[in-house]
């Protein structure tokens, strides 16, 4: 039998698949990591953390069976999206990884904006966590660090490189840089040049799948293993997570709840403009894209409100009671904007509110408050993708959203489309171990690799009397943002 590695290097711990060739996964281990955080809204990494932490994951699935050390032929990586590695010219990392939930760069976006039509060249629109901020936040607040820089990477590329020495992007973690021409693809020189970046700093551009390299041979000797395996290109985590989930044509989506939310559609046509209003990436399918949205605040919204208002009650307690509450929460709305809003709002000033609350309110009916004020949101995201012309046949639901039939169904009604769940929630290793299979030529498309490496699980059909309750409600939670804007502004210098 032959085997693959899947490997994640997300924001609190890397995790990593071991599947063999007909799909199935055969273990799985994760190790986690610290953030750093020396000051509110700095997040950041040591990519040697990274590096450990894959030397551990891996030695545990290489050890799983016997024949596994001479057998597993390839390997690919997934990884947070637009945290920015630095190395020197002897190749190590110069400082900690600034990350994608760093929130130290708004001037830094303000500026971009203003000088150049990053949108028309890169189709995204400069927010806080990507990467072109990070790097001029650097040139202005650390320059002497700045300086030294010879090569930028994000977290799966440093990987890559660790393996084997050569320093590659993939399609979808470069266009979430902002540095990326997309039409073109290809690093902007005019983005480039006006900020005074030299080319040379710039990784390989590459496909998903390509071949990037053998596995360095001393390392595969540290790992145990007693044959080089090959390394894929690999994927930005959330188009990962898309091809673990089989998001493969157009009318697919994938909604993905965890601390934050994303609902990710496929697109074909590398033209689609939305003029910055949400995401739009490269896939790790050669001439596929997709168009995202994000609330930041999504499973988080739930979690804080469990952790201060109901820490005795198990999670399955409090979400199993949300059935006896009726559809609009009896008159009770919810925004998750605790942290701010990314899509469609990038608002970082605006805050959540309940709005209705009344005498008889209780526990669970704020539970299901939040619950469908997470998925108003992410519809809000849906609603700009209907209006460019995607009409959504199935969503594949993933994470801690799809561990409640209560909330599955929900999203169902509110976004009036059927809702999957896969078997296995293996998440962007998954993908990652698809590339890794693709890169191998074991399956001649991606369709073809997911019909042995997908398996789906329950579908939520929406009821179309819930639905038509949950557009009456919508049209009046989309009023709350523009309402609570300006209280917001107000609020601000008195928080703490
Ligand atoms: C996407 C984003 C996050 C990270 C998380 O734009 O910022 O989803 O990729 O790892």
């Amino acid at each position: 039998m032959k085997y693959v590695i899947g490997i994640d290097v997300g924001t609190s711990s890397l995790s990593g698949i071991l599947v063999n060739e007909r799909g199935e996964v055969l273990t799985s281990a994760s190790e986690s990591y610290r953030i750093i955080t020396i000051k509110s809204g700095y997040n950041e990494q040591d990519p040697v953390d990274w590096y450990n932490a894959f030397c551990k994951v891996a030695k545990e699935l290489i050890s799983y069976a016997p024949d596994i050390s001479r057998n597993i032929e390839g390997i690919s990586f997934a990884g947070q999206m637009h945290s920015l590695v630095r190395l020197d010219d002897e190749g190590n990392a110069i400082g900690n990884a600034i990350l994608w939930n760093d929130t130290r760069t708004k001037q830094e976006c303000e500026r971009i904006t203003k000088e150049i039509d990053v949108i028309k060249i890169t189709k995204n629109k400069a927010v806080e966590g990507f990467t072109l901020p990070k790097i001029l936040w650097l040139q202005e607040h650390d320059f002497e660090s700045w300086k030294k820089t010879k090569t930028i990477l994000l977290p799966k590329d440093y990987m890559v490189y660790r393996l084997t020495g050569n320093k590659v992007m993939d399609k979808s973690d470069a266009s979430g840089t902002l540095i990326y021409d997309f039409k073109h693809e290809c690093w902007s020189e005019e983005i480039l040049n006006h900020f005074d970046l030299d080319l040379g700093i710039m990784p390989k551009i590459v496909n998903s799948t390509d071949f990037v390299g053998h596995m360095d041979a001393l390392l595969c000797r540290k790992l145990g293993l007693l044959t080089i395996p090959k390394v894929f290109a690999g994927a930005g985590d959330n188009s990962a997570a898309a091809l673990g989930a089989g998001i493969f044509k157009k009318g697919d989506a994938l909604l993905s709840i965890g601390t934050s939310g994303v609902i990710l559609a496929f697109e074909d046509d590398i033209d689609v403009d939305y003029k910055g209003e949400l995401h739009y990436f490269h896939h790790s399918i050669e001439r596929s894209y997709y168009s995202m949205g994000v609330t930041l605040s999504a499973g988080h919204s739930l979690s804080w409100f469990k952790n201060n208002f109901a820490k005795s009650i198990s999670f399955t307690d409090l979400m199993n009671e949300i059935s006896e509450v009726p559809i609009g929460s009896s008159g009770l709305l919810f925004t998750p904007y605790l942290n701010g809003e990314r899509t469609p709002h990038t608002d970082a000033t605006i805050r959540g509110s309940f709005i209705g609350v009344s005498a008889e309110h209780n526990l669970k009916t704020f539970t299901r408050a939040v619950v469908e004020g997470i998925t108003f949101s992410l519809k809000e995201s849906y609603d700009i993708m209907f209006e460019n012309g995607i009409e959504l046949e199935r969503i594949v639901s993933t994470g801690g959203g799809a561990r409640s039939v209560e909330w599955l169904q929900i999203q169902a009604d509110i976004l009036g489309v059927e809702i999957k769940t896969l078997q296995s929630a293996e998440g962007p290793t998954m993908g990652a171990a698809m590339i890794a299979a693709l890169g191998l030529r074991w399956f001649e498309s991606a369709k073809e690799c997911g019909k042995s490496f997908i398996s789906y699980g329950e579908s939520y059909v929406p009821s179309p009397s819930n639905h038509k309750k949950y557009n009456e409600l919508y049209k009046i939670y989309k009023q709350i943002y523009s309402n609570t804007k300006d209280i917001n502004m107000q609020l601000k210098e008195y928080r703490k």
